[in-house]
């Protein structure tokens, strides 16, 4: 049997439309190369996670120096010097006073965890947060996953969770547009806060750009409005930087472009350039509120991940690689928006840094072309670029490269996403 063959015999795929039809050897910077020789240029990063880029020289020699010293023995039952080293760095590279970490996984491990300390500090029980978000697959993340698609077949979830419009412009909930709405998405906080919750909210949780929900970008005074009204009730900011951390979207976090300071932020995915690891971040007086017995995990710290994470962050502040993410960004989004002019399936182009959404439509409507962005995708995969296809109407190509990628590879890039386009 063949690789394919056995996936559909013992790996449970049923969850998936489909695994993309590409049996992965090896891979390097942006490249990805099949087991028939054949490469890719990726634009996806495996869900927005390899920054540095594939196999990255000092991510893997840092990580295969610390396997031969120890692979595991619990950071919470002994000391670590990695998992120590890295919450550290992780202290000084995050926002205002954010200061101590706990280690995770991945990123749903994070964000539950984050949930149970806003609950621990505030001493209250419910959560906000935004239609269209995504915030992972275990039971409490679901619980704040604005999107029916996620959640089907697995209710009901955990009680006092409610939900805020998203501030998707493009399919604005109000109807109205930015600047003359004056951020009613963000303003409507007030009365969810009046009318959808028992006045006992521990938590607002949102990505600073939201990922699977289709790249949708905030406007930029929209956290400022948020962060006032919090702080009017005395309610936590969660920011989940799983998807938009470690340069991402041209600052180290995604939550920089906003000008807000979070409670508590949650990381996972880029962390360590593959390696797993997750981990949220608090101010000292809100960590310290979890008490003997209230939280744990096996495999959380593993000094392999917190070795990788360290060379991971070294390489990303050496070669500035946020500030190049930006640049490049603003350089391919020139390109796609010139694409916009010849084909009209495309609807908008938007995001920051190298996080960029193209939603897809059929008419002036904005009806969304979903199939249509299958087809793009299968037909950039044929020409050799493996972009990532999502949002809530399934309509938003997701263009998130390894943060490394050449402008020569992002031209390639355009240079076939136009032939696809055209093809269509
Ligand atoms: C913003 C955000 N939060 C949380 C998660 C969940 O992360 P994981 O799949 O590592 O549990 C994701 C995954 O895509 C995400 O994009």
């Amino acid at each position: 049997m063949n690789t394919i063959e056995k996936y559909k015999k013992y790996v449970n795929i049923s969850m998936v439309e489909k695994v993309q039809p590409v049996v992965i050897e090896k891979a390097n910077g942006a490249i990805i190369s099949d087991i028939k020789g054949k490469n890719y240029i990726d634009c996806f990063s495996g869900i927005a996670v390899i920054n540095a880029g594939h196999c990255n020289e000092k991510v893997i020699e840092a990580a295969k120096a610390q396997m031969e010293k120890l692979v595991h023995c619990c950071s919470y039952v002994y000391y670590s010097q990695p998992t120590a080293d890295l919450a550290e760095k992780l202290a000084q590279i995050t926002p205002g006073r954010l200061q101590k970490t706990f280690f995770g996984n991945g990123g749903a491990e994070a964000i539950e965890g984050a949930m149970r300390l806003a609950k621990q500090f505030t001493g209250k029980t419910e959560f906000i947060a935004l239609q269209a978000s995504f915030h992972g697959r275990s039971y409490a993340t679901l619980s704040v996953t604005g999107n029916n698609a996620r959640k089907r077949r697995g209710g009901p979830y955990m009680v006092g969770c409610t939900f805020l419009p998203a501030p998707y412009c493009y399919r604005c909930f109000f109807e109205l547009e930015y600047p003359k709405c004056r951020l009613r998405c963000a303003r409507a906080l007030e009365d969810i806060i009046r009318f959808n919750t028992y006045d006992s909210v521990a938590g607002f949780i949102a990505e600073p750009l939201l990922g699977e929900g289709g790249i949708i970008t905030p406007p930029d005074d929209y956290f400022l409005e948020i962060e006032k009204i919090l702080k009017k009730h005395e309610i936590l900011l969660l920011i989940d930087e799983v998807q938009t951390g470690f340069g991402r979207t041209g600052k180290i976090f995604g939550i920089e472009h906003y000008g807000v300071e979070p409670d508590i932020m949650m990381m996972a995915k880029a962390i360590a350039d593959g390696f797993p690891l997750s981990g949220f971040i608090a101010r000292e007086e809100i960590a310290d509120s979890f008490k003997p017995g209230d939280h744990l995990s096996t495999f959380g710290g593993n000094p392999v991940s917190c070795a990788a994470a360290i060379a991971n962050i070294d390489f990303m502040l050496e070669t500035n690689l946020a500030a190049q993410a930006f640049e490049k960004g603003e350089f391919l989004k020139k390109e796609l928006e010139r694409l916009a002019k010849r084909h009209k399936l495309i609807g908008e182009i938007r995001g920051k840094g190298l996080m960029i959404g193209i939603e897809l439509v059929r008419d002036s409507q904005r009806t969304p072309a979903n199939t249509e962005g299958s087809k793009i995708r299968d037909i950039c995969l044929e020409l050799g670029v493996l972009p990532g296809l999502g949002g809530v109407f399934g309509n938003v190509l997701r263009i998130q490269p390894p943060l490394v990628i050449s402008k020569g590879q992002l031209e390639e890039v355009v240079k076939i996403l136009d032939l696809a386009f055209s093809k269509i």
